[in-house]
């Protein structure tokens, strides 16, 4: 074999299994066209994500419908208005509509069933009705009003694929038709995917005659290949004011699930054989890639947090992981501590106190009980580590009782009282017996912070 084709071979293989290390047991949650279903390599594209699958990530389907309902609704000579893309759903379509979204569920069921995993159909969305909007009275189509996420939870952890027909039921049973691209981003945002794709039947997002903001690239097809979420805002800032359009409806629902803890959303064409595994697995990403910035969500605390963190430290307090703080203690010390927040709900906060020997010490680091283990602490530490690059520390050091092992995973090496700062020695509880960890700050390079 070519010496350089092998080489390049083994640089794939050797890409891949550094990916699949870091999603193993990760979530991802996967929209399909609907123009896709009847595709030749749609058989294809459902044996890739159960490739994904037995590779240890866990995976929900969410499959548009909007095809499979035309024709269904063709066929019984039933007419549907669309107003902005939302087809208004009469009472009388329903049976029909519902039909002919478990049918394309079923089909994906058999394939999956043809690729030796199991999938599950389910009624976890609970939606509710659009209403009566500028006069116009939308009857059953819905918006998703929340994801039964414990049950969908259970039947991930089962092993089983999920798959998300384009119908939510209100809390009395009635069914509404709602949209799959709605569907996929809320289930993204409650299930704490780490990414989201939007499989497409189109090369990604296309720049076309869209005003593109100044510092977005694109390829030589004119896809717009990677927006980070605060370009995607502007993106959609200006072409806003347009009737409906797919791809600013991808791209709006793209940017909210990057604002509300998803960090990446792929949008792929499902028309090309092994496109979701090539976006994945290599370092080169093929369709448009909308993904959060590591510190999008970290901000520094105002006054009017102070309740919203004292709440998510209670719990480490209580359990002796952090030393208690009152609201004065924090009002104190305002300007050195950070938060990180979703949606106006605190959920993890950290403070960075500066002494004078250029040394820093992390303190108050916590994550709200229910979403740790998702990379929001390591963030926390990574946005103080460039903070503390800015300000031309030296070095960054813990006290911690309860905690060294996570430290030491994000580089920090054991240290000694007389290495800190004169201040803190003396304030040392030598009770307490708290480790002394430091991560040595060795300036701003390239691509980030490093470690000496
Ligand atoms: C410690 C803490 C900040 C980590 O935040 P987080 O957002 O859950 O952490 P991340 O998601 O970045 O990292 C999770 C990983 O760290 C591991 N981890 C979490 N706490 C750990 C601990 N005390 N010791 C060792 N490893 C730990 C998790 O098992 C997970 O491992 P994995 O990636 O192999 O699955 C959080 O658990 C917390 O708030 N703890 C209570 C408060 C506390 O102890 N603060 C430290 C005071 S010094």
């Amino acid at each position: 074999m070519d010496k350089l084709i092998l080489k390049e071979q083994v640089e794939i293989i050797r890409q891949a299994f550094g990916y699949i290390t870091q999603f193993k047991g990760c979530l991802f949650v996967i929209k399909i066209e609907s123009t896709l279903i009847e595709h030749p390599l749609f058989p294809l594209l459902i044996r890739d994500v159960v490739l994904l699958h037995r590779m240890g990530i866990n995976v929900i389907l969410v499959p548009g419908a909007r095809v499979r309902i035309d024709q269904v609704l063709d066929t019984y000579h039933i007419k549907c208005t669309t107003v902005d893309g939302v087809r208004i759903s009469p009472p009388e379509a329903i049976p029909l509509i519902k039909m002919a979204a478990f049918d394309v569920s079923n089909k994906i069921i058999t394939m999956l069933a043809e690729s030796g995993a199991h999938g599950v159909i389910g009624n976890w969305v609970r939606a509710k009705g659009i209403g009566v909007r500028g006069g116009i009275d939308f009857q059953s189509t819905g918006l998703v009003e929340k994801v039964q996420v414990d049950v969908l939870r259970k039947v991930v952890l089962d092993g089983l694929i999920p798959i998300i027909p384009t119908i939510g039921w209100s809390a009395t049973g009635k069914p509404y038709n709602c949209s799959s691209n709605e569907i996929a981003f809320a289930v993204s945002v409650e299930m704490n995917a780490s990414k989201l794709f939007f499989i497409v039947d189109r090369l990604g997002i296309m720049a076309g005659n869209y005003k593109i903001p100044e510092d977005v690239y694109l390829t030589s097809d004119g896809v717009v290949s990677q927006l980070k979420t605060a370009q995607a805002g502007a993106f959609l800032d200006l072409n806003g004011g347009k009737n409906y359009d797919e791809q600013l409806d991808l791209v709006g629902h793209a940017y909210r699930a990057c604002t509300s803890g998803v960090q990446r959303v792929h949008v792929v064409d499902g028309r090309v054989e092994g496109m979701i595994l090539k976006e994945i697995f290599s370092n080169r990403g093929f369709g448009t890639m909308i993904y959060a910035d590591r510190h999008d969500n970290i901000r520094p605390m105002v006054l009017a947090d102070i309740p919203e963190v004292l709440r998510v430290m209670r719990p480490a307090v209580e359990e002796g992981a952090l030393v208690p703080r009152s609201e004065e203690d924090l009002e104190e010390r305002l300007a050195d501590y950070a938060v990180y927040e979703v949606d106006g709900t605190v959920h993890a906060c950290a403070a960075l106190h500066v002494f004078p020997d250029r040394q820093g010490e992390i303190a108050g680091i916590v994550v709200d009980e229910t979403y740790t283990n998702l990379g929001i602490g390591r963030r926390m530490v990574s946005y103080f580590i460039e903070e503390a690059a800015v300000k031309k520390l030296r070095a960054l050091f813990v006290l911690t009782t309860q905690t060294s092992d996570w430290f030491s995973q994000l580089g920090f090496v054991p240290g000694k009282v007389t290495d800190l700062p004169a201040e803190r020695q003396k304030n040392y509880n030598l009770q307490r017996k708290s480790l002394i960890l430091r991560y040595k700050i060795s300036g701003r390079r390239k691509g980030g912070v490093q470690v000496e």
